[in-house]
């Protein structure tokens, strides 16, 4: 019961979308009527706010690392096992993506996958977060940086931690966030995918 209750709390910590909120607060236009349209922190970019931008990333990947990191310290207390715990770990992500406050149609889950990278281990966080703006620095594509950091990050806590339950959350999250990115990846494909700051459509 307990594991429940901490797996649909943390479904709902997810369904909040930051770019929906600082959109709003800003005075900016839903994020999801320009640009790619997703309701996240690189396409909040395009409207030319980098503050709204920011604050967007920080919030989605903050509900993420909250949510695992209440699980793994107070889990334990409410007898939620390590299963509970990976389950919360997929929960805020899927939050993420099919909001329950969005009518289920959530961003494509970068941010929040980070956050809950960071809390199940900062250093696995950091080494994806690494990889994330080595390929942004060489390439300036947002979406071609999730897209390898995606991959690498169950390959990298496999090769740190072992291959148990986390790891298959993480490939959960990876294969979502992944698919997810579909239509950037046909842009990147055709040469039309909009570089980190551009306001271009992304079409
Ligand atoms: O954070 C999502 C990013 O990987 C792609 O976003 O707006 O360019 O589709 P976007």
């Amino acid at each position: 019961m307990n594991t429940v209750l901490f797996v649909i709390a943390a479904y709902l910590v997810g369904s909040v979308s930051f770019a929906l909120v600082f959109s709003k607060i800003f005075g900016l236009a839903d994020p999801r009527t320009y640009g790619s349209g997703n309701p996240g922190a690189t396409n909040v970019l395009r409207s030319g706010n980098k503050l709204a931008a920011l604050l967007t990333l920080l919030g989605d990947a903050a509900k993420g690392w909250f949510a695992v990191w209440m699980a793994f310290h107070f889990g334990p207390d409410f007898q939620l096992n390590e299963t509970g715990i990976a389950m919360v770990c997929v929960a805020v992500f899927l939050g993420h993506l099919f909001p329950v406050f969005a009518r289920f149609k959530g961003g494509k889950g970068v941010a929040t996958a980070l956050g809950v990278l960071l809390g199940i281990s900062p250093w696995l966080g950091l080494l994806v977060l690494a990889t994330w703006l080595c390929v942004a620095v060489l390439t300036r594509y947002s979406s071609l940086s999730a897209l390898i950091a995606a991959i690498l990050a169950p390959i990298y806590y496999g090769l740190l931690y072992g291959f148990n339950l986390y790891f298959m959350a993480i490939v959960v999250m990876s294969a979502f966030l992944i698919s997810r990115h579909w239509k950037n990846i046909g842009n990147l494909l055709s040469g039309k995918e909009s570089k980190i700051g551009s306001k271009k459509k992304a079409g």
